[in-house]
């Protein structure tokens, strides 16, 4: 059916660009190590038989026509990841998603509709602090204002792919219309199919990030003659304002809160800190959930922000909201995983952001989970076993079978 050999060699190539010292892989949006992977990806695509293009935000997209003129169907994923990941968040997706092509082109099988499978750039938002960049072009839903993220250094989007090489062309030119579908195989990322003892499951839905900024400014001082009633300490502010954030979360049953960076200035051992910036990221599946939450953790941060004498801006980095899967194509990713392992079938929500998300309003979103070994994630650590990652090829490659004769 599919080549579970070349599928997992070209995993384990992918992970050798970026590679870290400790075995983990850093490979961020518009640089030079993203573009030795990309050019990885580009000749697996032609000798998949797809014809391959970059638009103007730098995805990269691989093309096959159908027999007949009929919607274009959308798998994807992306191979940026966050600093010091795994090698299958995202980079799964995509190599699924063309050694199916390539089995296709090996069986001589031609397709009614078009397919498009499409690396999309930077999904995690590392670099930006803003993350879909390409998912949200194809889909139509980035904007000009967007392309004004700035890294750590000051570079905008925009800049980066100016510097990058990429031809100017509008953001209107990216976007891709008349989709049929969108599919997306990714690890899960958590445990549910672990504890289950099953290799690849059905996403329910996605849970919608939220992430904001927070910027706290007080005053730099001496740390040895300023007494502690006359203080301006940002970071002191800071830290009550964050365990707040946790504990406010932990009082849900599924809001997930977390700041995961953190930045002081000056950074001194013997100055009292000016100034801290940091980021939360709130997810839920229940939007309203997630936003109440938001709102108290607005409130109580305004709150003790005041009561220090310390100036508080929030500003909002990225607001998507929380997409369900298609109930049909939910049903054909079900046969397919019943067909092939014949094991009990799991649905599963997916705590984890997806290119997929972007879909939301454009097209009905199905999604393949592999099994995660411990449910870790975002770590070195991650790992999915390459017999699980060849069922879930299989299950890609029988689901799009399936829904190519509907
Ligand atoms: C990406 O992995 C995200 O969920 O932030
Ligand atoms: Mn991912
Ligand atoms: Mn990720």
């Amino acid at each position: 059916m599919i080549n579970g050999t070349r599928l997992n060699e070209r995993i384990e190539k992918l992970a050798t660009i970026g590679k870290d010292e400790n075995g983990g892989v850093s490979r961020f949006s518009y640089t030079g190590t993203e573009k030795e992977a990309n050019e990885l990806v580009q000749q697996w695509m032609e000798e998949a038989g797809l014809t391959v293009q970059e638009d103007a935000v730098g995805n990269i997209i691989g093309s096959l026509e159908g027999t007949e003129d009929l919607p274009v169907i959308v798998l994807g994923s992306h191979i940026d990841t966050v600093p010091n990941g795994g090698k299958y968040d995202g980079a799964l997706g995509v190599l699924t998603a063309i050694e199916v092509a390539h089995s296709l082109k090996d069986h001589g099988k031609r397709l009614k509709h078009p397919i498009k499978i499409i690396s999309f750039k930077d999904e995690e938002g590392t670099r930006f602090g803003f993350g879909m960049i390409g998912s949200r072009a194809i889909a139509g839903t980035l904007t000009e204002n967007d392309l004004e993220h700035e890294d750590d250094n000051g570079v905008t989007i925009k800049q980066a792919i100016q510097n990058f090489g990429l031809e100017e062309r509008p953001l209107s030119t990216a976007v891709l219309e008349n989709i049929k579908l969108y599919l997306e195989v990714h690890i899960e990322q958590g445990k549910i199919l672990e504890s289950n003892e099953v290799s690849v499951g059905n996403v329910t839905g996605i849970a919608g990030p939220l992430w904001l900024q927070f910027t706290l400014k007080g005053l730099a001082e001496h740390a040895g003659t300023t007494p502690m009633n006359q203080r301006q300490d940002a970071l002191a502010g800071a830290s009550v304002i964050i365990s707040e954030i946790e504990n406010i979360a932990k009082q849900t049953d599924s809001t997930v809160a977390t700041v995961g960076k953190l930045s002081v200035k000056p950074n001194g051992v013997n100055v009292i800190p000016e100034e801290v910036q940091w980021t939360v990221d709130l997810r839920d599946i229940n939007e309203a959930k997630r936003d109440a939450v938001e709102k108290n953790i607005r409130q109580f941060a305004n709150r003790e922000a005041q009561k220090r004498n310390l100036d508080l801006t929030i500003t909002e980095l990225q607001r998507i909201a929380p997409v369900p899967c298609d109930e049909t194509i939910q049903q054909v990713i079900k046969e397919s995983i019943d067909e092939i392992s014949q094991r009990k079938i799991i649905s599963l929500p997916s705590g984890a952001g997806h290119d997929a998300m972007q879909f939301r309003n454009v097209a009905p979103v199905g999604m393949i989970f592999v099994r995660s070994k411990d449910g870790i994630s975002h770590n070195p650590k991650e790992f999915s076993s390459e017999s699980d990652i060849e069922e879930s090829g299989r299950v890609l490659y029988s689901t799009l079978l399936k829904v190519d004769q509907q």
